[in-house]
């Protein structure tokens, strides 16, 4: 008798183990009252579309449509269309990728590449290494394969090197199979910090003594607000790593159009399971975002979007600084999110529903991690909300947290306290990003 499922569900008893891990949690609802328009939130990782003029886009997709539409409107390559991977080649020597059009797979966002990854090298009980904290959705995807995500520590540079090796000999110790490393090493989702130069190199180097390979997700290395980040680790190791990129953040998510770049036999097998899964990318997606990237200033737009989210950064850290002066944050040099760590017995899980009530969402640490942890520390976004509305989102975030301080000294309580029950432990929130 299955166990997962809902047992007001006739199906109940029907769906594969593998979905076990795909329950929706009261969190879930949360987020349902946070997405008012009364809620500040500083949840979701949703890139500012507004930023880009209308005209730029709205004449590429007139030429899709009047002079392309013959293969714009049909199915396409598994691959992806040869001209966007040109292009793509482009977009990726920004930061410092050589590759070839033919190493190239366009998929339907990089979610979709993370989840064909997924498919192609993960049985159940295998285990990903991922940095703890993690992107959620990745984290999901990897478990609906049934995969074990075994954390290996950061700090404010990182995935931690020496960590890395302790973990790879306890996983291995315990008679466990790594498949592979999960690694976003630049503007890290939920921390916003960077894997310097150096650490690249040497984890780098962990892989190939450990024959580890690495899946380097990429989707905001170009958004820097001041240097642009370490080339990529894809830039330094061809054979051993597969990288992800997406037009998602650098242009609009709605395309749903991102990339694997993979070694030659890896690559032959995600085209087939593009095709298996999908058939073919958006031929219309691609053609439009071919035709943009051929007539728009797409580096000046990418710049735009860097000033956007300077602003909203900058506004961010201040109110920080300003209204909770004595908690410590990550301070991102590009990308969408900062990493907020509360006291120890603070809880930001069981204290989400007072903030939502208080007009301010964030996402709770425990959503970035598979195995519990990150109850003292929340993501807070900052790509979204106009840097006014930020300011007041961290205004009520300090009221919320102060007063939440202030019970527990009223009673004197040392452990966290939970509103929520037991069995939301581990439960991700539905939000994009
Ligand atoms: C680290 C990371 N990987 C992948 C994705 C998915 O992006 P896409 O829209 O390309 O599927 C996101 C989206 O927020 C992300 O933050």
């Amino acid at each position: 008798m299955q166990t997962q499922g809902n047992n007001m569900d006739p199906w109940y008893g029907l769906y594969a183990a593998r979905t076990a891990g795909l329950s929706a949690s009261e969190v879930r609802a949360l987020f349902a009252v946070a997405s008012r328009p009364e809620v500040v939130s500083l949840a979701g990782g949703m890139p500012f579309v507004s930023a880009i003029p209308k005209d730029l886009l709205t004449g590429a997709v007139e030429r899709t449509v009047r002079e392309r539409g013959a293969t714009a409107l049909q199915y396409g390559s598994g691959q992806g269309m040869p001209a966007l991977r040109e292009q793509i080649l482009e977009v990726m020597a920004l930061e410092g990728i050589h590759a070839g059009v033919d190493d190239i797979v366009v998929t339907t966002g990089s979610q979709h590449a993370l989840e064909l990854v997924a498919k192609l090298f993960l049985d159940p009980g295998d285990v990903v290494l991922a940095e703890g904290p993690s992107y959620v959705t990745a984290i999901t995807v990897f478990k609906s394969f049934q995969a074990e995500v075994v954390h290996s520590a950061m700090d404010d540079q990182g995935l931690q090197p020496e960590a890395l090796r302790e973990t790879i000999t306890r996983v291995r110790a315990a008679g466990k199979k790594i498949k592979f490393l999960y690694t976003i090493p630049s503007f890290h989702n939920p921390m916003g910090v960077t894997l310097p130069w150096e650490r690249r190199m040497e984890i780098l180097e962990i892989a190939r003594q450990n024959d580890i390979l690495v899946l380097e997700d990429n989707p905001y290395g170009l958004l820097y607000f001041d240097q642009a980040p370490p080339h990529a680790m894809r830039s330094i190791e061809a054979d051993g790593v597969i990288y992800l990129g997406t037009f998602s953040k650098t242009l609009a998510p709605g395309f749903r159009v991102g990339w694997a770049v993979a070694p030659h036999a890896i690559r032959e097998k995600l085209i087939l399971a593009n095709e298996a899964a999908v058939l073919s990318p958006s031929s219309f997606s691609q053609t439009v975002i071919s035709e943009y990237l051929g007539s728009a200033d797409w580096k000046g737009q990418i710049d735009t979007f860097r000033g956007v989210y300077r602003e909203r950064r900058d506004a961010m850290l201040s109110a920080l600084a300003d209204q909770l002066p004595t908690f410590s944050w990550t301070v991102p040099t590009g990308g969408f999110y900062v990493w907020l760590r509360l006291p120890d017995h603070l809880d930001s899980k069981a204290m989400l529903p007072r903030a939502v009530k208080e007009l301010v969402a964030y996402t709770p640490g425990t959503a970035f991690y598979a195995d519990g942890s990150g109850r003292n520390a929340m993501r807070l976004s900052f790509c979204y909300p106009t840097p006014d509305f930020i300011r007041e989102g961290i205004r009520r975030l300090a009221i919320v947290i102060n007063g939440e301080l202030a019970l527990l000294n009223e009673f004197q309580q040392t452990g966290p306290v939970s509103t929520l029950p037991a069995e939301s432990e581990g439960v991700l929130p539905p939000f994009a990003g």
